[in-house]
């Protein structure tokens, strides 16, 4: 290779490029609308938001096309997936459901106060997009109603719907497990959020059986609630996708081993904390 002299320009002292790691963004909580009648951001949203933080990398190479939340409240979550994926493709469409009107109104304006695009809809789970969004979502996020209350309480109007979970909290969440094969794509994830008393191991058996693998993405105690976010993704023969997730925490059959262990935490309730 010849060296050449530099010239004038380039003699002039050069500005070092600084590669610093970018800090990824997330919905700013003064940014995000409020309503008497929709759940504020809360522990389980911080914890949500927080696995999608920790599998960023993971989501960012999923390139995601279709994204979707499943009773999405304030608009705190999609909004921090939204711009969590901001850095991928500026494509990506951004979709959010809720039963609540006032939910779905205080979504539409937090997504628009960070300058993201998000289509809204009132429906129950997502049944009026399961057509139009069959086997096309990449990501499906969910911090459902989850806390075990009477039957009757379950898809009430206004802010109870937030919480009301019916029996051992699972009647909302059986009714999105039955509807993730309908929605994902073929390298679709899911991150749901669950309570300990929603038996989360149960719910990566029934999800099994349905072939998807699942794991453990993140799970903390606060002083009332011990809470995960299960991760779900169709299992394919070659177990790739379990090999790729695997750095970021364990796969099922490791945490699946692990199953006692997490219950007796669980069971103990508030004794440990490991958040
Ligand atoms: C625990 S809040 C979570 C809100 C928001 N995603 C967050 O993390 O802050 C649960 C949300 O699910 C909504 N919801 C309850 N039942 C629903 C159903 N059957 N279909 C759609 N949304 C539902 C509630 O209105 C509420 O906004």
């Amino acid at each position: 290779m010849e060296l050449t002299s530099p010239s004038e320009e380039t003699k002039k002292p050069q500005k070092k490029a600084v590669i610093t790691e970018s800090v990824p963004k997330i919905a700013k909580i003064q940014l995000v609308s409020s309503h008497p009648e929709v759940y504020e951001p809360c522990d389980d949203s911080f914890l949500l938001v927080d696995a999608l933080l920790a599998d960023r990398l993971n989501l960012i190479n999923q390139n995601p096309k279709f994204c979707l939340e499943i009773g999405c409240g304030s608009g705190y979550v999609i909004t921090s997936l939204a711009l969590i994926l901001s850095q991928c493709n500026p494509s990506t469409q951004f979709f959010a459901t809720d039963i609540n009107l006032h939910a779905a109104q205080t979504t539409l304006q937090t997504s628009a106060n960070h300058g993201i695009h998000c289509e809204v809809v009132v429906t129950d789970i997502a049944s009026c997009l399961q057509k139009r969004l069959q086997k096309s979502i990449d990501v499906l996020v969910v911090n459902p109603p989850y806390v075990p209350t009477p039957e009757d309480e379950v898809g009430a109007v206004g802010i109870v719907s937030s919480w009301a979970g019916g029996f051992n909290g699972r009647t909302v969440i059986d009714k999105i497990l039955d509807v993730v094969d309908e929605l994902l794509s073929t390298n679709g994830l899911t991150y749901m959020v669950a309570l300990s008393e929603n038996d989360p191991s149960e719910i990566c058996q029934v999800m099994r059986e349905k072939g998807f693998g699942s794991k453990i993405a993140l799970q903390r105690s606060t002083e009332e609630e011990r809470l995960c976010v299960i991760k779900f993704w169709r299992e394919r023969e070659t177990n790739e996708v379990d090999r790729e997730i695997t750095d970021n925490g364990s796969s099922l059959n490791g945490w699946l081993g692990r199953v006692p262990f997490v219950n007796s935490l669980w069971k103990k309730g508030n004794e440990t904390s490991n958040s």
